[in-house]
């Protein structure tokens, strides 16, 4: 059997392997066996593709320096792939997966224009057209995930303002430059091979890169969470068009999967907060610009880990809604130990998981995982919301944006229409937070100034220690 016939064997295990993990992280019971079915599609993948291209290589004048680079690059990507993996912290995921899919744009790019300099030498034009074709649509998709994530990548670390960026008629730049960029591919196909040839590209690739750009900054902080997934599929298609460039059948499928599995992704999390899909992949196409706000809220009032210790000792069922501070503080262990205590004085203790909360799909659920708490008091916002009437205390534990009323209440805010934990329904509300500054959204929350709420200032995992020293044993 000939190196291809076993690449090409390889490359199909590879692919099942794919198609079987993504089956796997569907599910959290299976979840750790779709990790491993990825782990080692991507093994496969790795081998048969250096083997192939090693072998390939055979009739190269300079084949050591060409498998030295090849040897060197692999070597050096997982490296720093190892080191950034064991450093990151959990809330820095996101920014981590957007700057590797801007990696996965870049090298879009590169292919593409790997494509055009080496051109096709098809007989046929209609093929030789197909390939310059693919050329331009790589590197328009390419480009505009490059760009894209690496706006995601700032606006995520807080490098860059979260507040949608609102220049006059952006509906307008976005449309027209997808008109522009189907002109410019037909021209790209059209004109002869040249210096004309190449300035159509020149053109084409800083128009993709400055829509991908403007796409992502149009979004505002509170749908960053579909803006990543959309990313995701984004980064998809891109390596499925350099497939199509480099002749690469695992590619391809590959790329259609990350592509259609996050396409799908941003569908439900759009769902999950009543947005627009269309609106949200189109730039945040339709979005106004927020009112500005300089509304009087009132006076906020404060308590302490002692008074709330009592409330808790005085209550018969309390809810805890769990934000990103939670994760910031690493506060899961003592709230772990705060609802066993609860729990053991006949306190009915549940957590109230909002879709969003934190910053990755999942996020308080894994935390909490990771504490040990019981998966059975862990609802969802659509199990919890209706209960919170029947609730004597809600702990906000650096949760902000997804329990503001305004999302619910005032149709001019950015975050109008999006569910939320309705934990102002209850009879009092403990918000743990260090100061009285926005959440994510940047959106200033009404329900701290509320007549039931009372905020407990300070980190979110000492504060919950301390009331956990003050509930005694
Ligand atoms: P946020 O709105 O982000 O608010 C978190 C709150 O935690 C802040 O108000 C902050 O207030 C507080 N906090 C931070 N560190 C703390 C600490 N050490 N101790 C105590 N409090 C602390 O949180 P959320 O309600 O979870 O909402 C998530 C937001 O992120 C949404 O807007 C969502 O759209 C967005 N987002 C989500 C995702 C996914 S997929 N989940 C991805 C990207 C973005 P102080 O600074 O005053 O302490």
């Amino acid at each position: 059997m000939d190196i291809f016939s076993i690449t090409g064997a390889a490359y199909i295990v590879a692919a099942l392997l794919f198609i079987l993990s993504l089956a796997g992280l569907s599910r959290h019971e299976s979840a750790k066996n779709g990790l491993t079915y990825g782990i080692v599609g991507m093994g496969v993948a790795l081998v048969a593709t250096v083997a192939g291209t090693v072998d390939a290589s055979e009739f190269i004048e300079d084949r050591p320096l060409v498998i030295g680079l090849l040897v060197a690059a692999v070597v050096v990507g997982a490296l720093i792939g190892l080191w950034r993996a064991r450093i990151v912290e959990m809330t820095g995921m996101p920014e981590l997966i957007a700057a590797l899919h801007s990696f996965v744009g870049l090298a879009a790019v590169l292919i593409g224009v790997n494509g055009h300099l080496e051109g096709s030498h098809f007989e046929l034009d209609s093929l030789n057209n197909i390939h310059e074709a693919e050329v331009a649509i790589g590197i328009f998709i390419g480009a505009v995930t490059f760009t894209g994530s690496i706006v995601a990548n700032l606006k995520l670390s807080a490098k860059m303002s979260s507040a949608p960026l609102m220049l006059p008629g952006k509906n307008f730049i976005n449309v027209g430059s997808l008109g522009l960029f189907a002109i410019l591919t037909v021209v790209y196909v059209a004109v002869e091979e040249g210096t004309g040839q190449d300035i159509v590209l020149a053109v084409l690739t800083v128009l993709a890169l400055a829509l991908g750009w403007h796409l992502v900054a149009s979004i505002g902080g509170g749908d960053m969470p579909v803006v990543v997934s959309m990313l995701n599929s984004y980064s998809g298609w891109a390596a499925a068009a350099s497939g199509f460039l480099l002749g690469n059948d695992l590619l391809i499928v590959t790329g259609a999967l990350v592509g259609s599995s996050g396409a799908y992704l941003s569908y439900i999390m759009c769902k999950a907060m009543n947005r627009s899909f269309i609106s949200v992949i189109a730039g945040g196409f339709g979005i106004a610009a927020p009112a500005g706000d300089d509304k009087d809220y009132g006076e906020h009032r404060e308590i302490q880990a002692d008074a709330v210790a009592e409330l808790l000792a005085g209550a018969s069922s309390v809810v805890i809604t769990p934000g990103y501070g939670m994760a910031v503080a690493q506060a899961q262990y003592p709230v772990a130990d705060l609802t066993a205590k609860l729990r053991a004085k006949g306190i009915n203790v549940r957590f109230g998981i909002h879709p969003v909360a934190g910053r990755l799909p999942g996020h308080m659920n894994v935390l909490l995982a990771e504490a040990k708490l019981p998966y059975d008091i862990v609802l969802e916002m659509d199990e919890i919301n209706d209960d919170f009437p029947d609730t004597d205390v809600v702990l906000v534990i650096g949760a902000n944006d997804t329990v503001n009323p305004s999302a619910a209440e005032d149709p001019s805010s950015p975050i109008a229409g999006m569910p939320v934990l309705e934990v102002w329904n209850a009879k009092d509300v403990i918000v743990f937070k260090r100061s009285m500054a926005a959440g994510y959204a940047g959106v200033q929350n009404p329900l701290f100034f509320r007549e039931n709420s009372q905020m407990l200032f300070g980190d979110a995992k000492d504060k919950v220690e301390e009331i956990v020293r003050h509930l005694g044993d």
